[in-house]
């Protein structure tokens, strides 16, 4: 039951549900993946909280309307669709957010396609957003808005005149200057962040992107402050600025990973690979994962160590995604054509097969029972805001005799750097060298770095994750919203990870 006051709007691209249609045609809603609700929820709950995104699916707002209802009764918390149609999915989500944004943030420049009529849409779109959040956000209220795809719902809030406390959290990087001036709207986006009270980022880095960007656009910004939170002044406003890693909810992952049936498939895994060390890849199909790079350092592993072949196996899992966007169906077929030629070389007739890939969605069971069977986890990035299958990988490893091999540019190594072995992944050689010490490493030092890297994420956790952020945008002036509070590990894990 929701306490009165103030309330608590969350704003997403997507509803963190996946709509479907029923026999009957019309449309139903199954509860979607992620930490991200499981963490948010006890607040969604307790304030009367509503949650506003795109469902994922064409069609008018009224088409939905029975399914969120029927949704946010039995979650607790009520629910509003941004319905798109097919121009705006084109050019805000397919075109501005995953040909622009997405690319440039994560320090690829060069894939992006930087196409005027996509800066508008996106404008549009976000405008669309606010629309829809306006009438939920009153003076009191507090407005959360996720991720790249909506950083200027808070301008177009502010232009329609809402006066509710606005925050923005980026889950992907900030790249720095040289990067970030190559964007044509570079001065709108940010005059439009800082529109929020608060913007947060994942990590330090990412947060002095942020700062050296502003600095070197808009040169009257002042900034002010030390620590993790700093203020940026701006036309007579002060806006707050912070880092705010997310993670995942540990405990659940390790309770679910210490079931019966998750062991048990876990031992099947090993059965089918005796006297052999499992390597684990686990990515969205995305150029950001480096997964080429990987299976490339990989190949290399095996032409150079013969000694090692036929001891190591790399499963590779891509879960499909964006498959609309061109860069997507290309970078499918280099992972398969280089799967086929390292299988080829290697690969003997009823004998080890170097690399097992598979091209899908994993169900809860299968993904935790490979994070427990893997003796080495392969996360690569070429950049990431986070990574989280790092930190999944991690809480599941309950044994903690197992490696996790991590990129320098996924924002995870700043917690994680004292136990991962730390590549970078443009270097070929250094991951197939970091394969073979993980290979060869003791036992006792494989335990040592698991248990460091365990007790970081258990600190800090996905719940202290959401109690950071609102404390850090409710103190000082912010008056009254919600006394941050935690249910850790009362939710149940997500069906799908991604
Ligand atoms: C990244 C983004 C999320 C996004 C997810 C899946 O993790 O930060 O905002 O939801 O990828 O991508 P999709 O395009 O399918 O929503």
């Amino acid at each position: 039951m929701a306490r009165g006051g103030a309330r608590f709007i969350v704003v997403s691209n997507r509803l963190p549900f996946a709509f479907r249609r029923g026999v009957d045609g019309a449309w139903q809603a199954d509860p979607g993946s992620g930490g991200l609700v499981t963490a948010l929820l006890p607040v969604l709950r307790d304030r009367g909280g509503t949650w506003i995104g795109w469902p994922g699916a064409p069609g008018p707002a009224r088409e939905f309307a029975s399914a969120l209802s029927t949704a946010g009764a039995k979650a607790g918390y009520a629910l509003a669709a941004v319905p798109l149609d097919e121009a705006e999915v084109r050019g805000f989500y397919l075109g501005f957010s995953n040909e622009i944004v997405w690319p440039l943030f994560h320090d690829l420049p060069s894939l992006c396609n930087f196409d005027p009529s996509y800066w508008k849409t996106y404008t549009e779109v976000n405008r669309k957003y606010a629309k829809v959040v306006a009438p939920h956000a009153e003076r009191n209220d507090f407005v959360w808005v996720h991720d790249y795809h909506l950083m200027s719902v808070g301008s177009e809030l502010r232009r329609a005149g809402c006066k509710a406390r606005l925050a923005f959290f980026l889950h992907i990087p900030f790249p720095g200057p040289d990067i970030f001036m190559k964007l044509p709207w570079r001065k709108s986006l940010l005059e439009s962040l800082l529109q929020y009270d608060l913007v947060g980022f994942q990590t330090v880095r990412d947060r002095r992107n942020f700062v050296a960007c502003v600095q070197a656009v808009l040169p009257d910004a002042g900034v002010e402050g030390r620590g993790s939170t700093l203020t940026v002044a701006v036309e007579g406003r002060r806006v707050r600025v912070g880092s705010f890693p997310i993670s995942i909810d540990y405990n659940a992952f390790m309770r679910a990973a210490d079931s019966p049936p998750v062991a048990e498939k876990a031992r099947e895994l090993h059965r089918l690979l005796p006297q052999r060390k499992l390597v684990l890849g686990i990515d969205r199909l995305d150029y950001t994962k480096g997964i080429a790079l990987r299976l490339r350092a990989f190949e290399l592993l095996l032409e150079r160590h013969p000694d090692v072949r036929g001891k190591l196996s790399l499963l590779q899992v891509v879960v499909p995604s964006r498959e609309e966007v061109p860069q997507y169906r290309a970078m499918k077929l280099e992972i398969e054509q280089l799967v086929g030629r390292i299988n080829g070389a290697f690969a003997r007739p009823g004998g080890w097969v170097p690399i097992w890939y598979e091209y899908r969605s994993l169900s809860r069971l299968e993904l935790l029972a490979y994070y427990r069977a893997a003796d080495i986890a392969l996360v690569t990035p070429l950049k990431d805001g986070m990574n989280l299958v790092a930190k999944e990988y991690c809480a599941c490893s309950i044994e903690e005799d197992c490696i996790l091999i991590l990129s320098e540019f996924a924002g995870a190594a700043e917690q994680l750097g004292r136990g991962a072995l730390l590549v970078n992944p443009y270097d070929v050689e250094g991951v197939a060298g970091a394969l073979r010490t993980a290979h060869a490493m003791p036992q006792e030092e494989r335990v040592a770095r698991m248990r460091a890297m365990r007790r970081a994420i258990r600190r800090n956790d996905v719940f202290d994750w959401v109690d950071g952020f609102l404390r850090a945008a409710i103190s000082r002036d912010l008056g009254d919203f919600p006394a941050p509070q935690t249910a850790r590990g009362a939710a149940e894990l997500p069906e799908v990870p991604f």
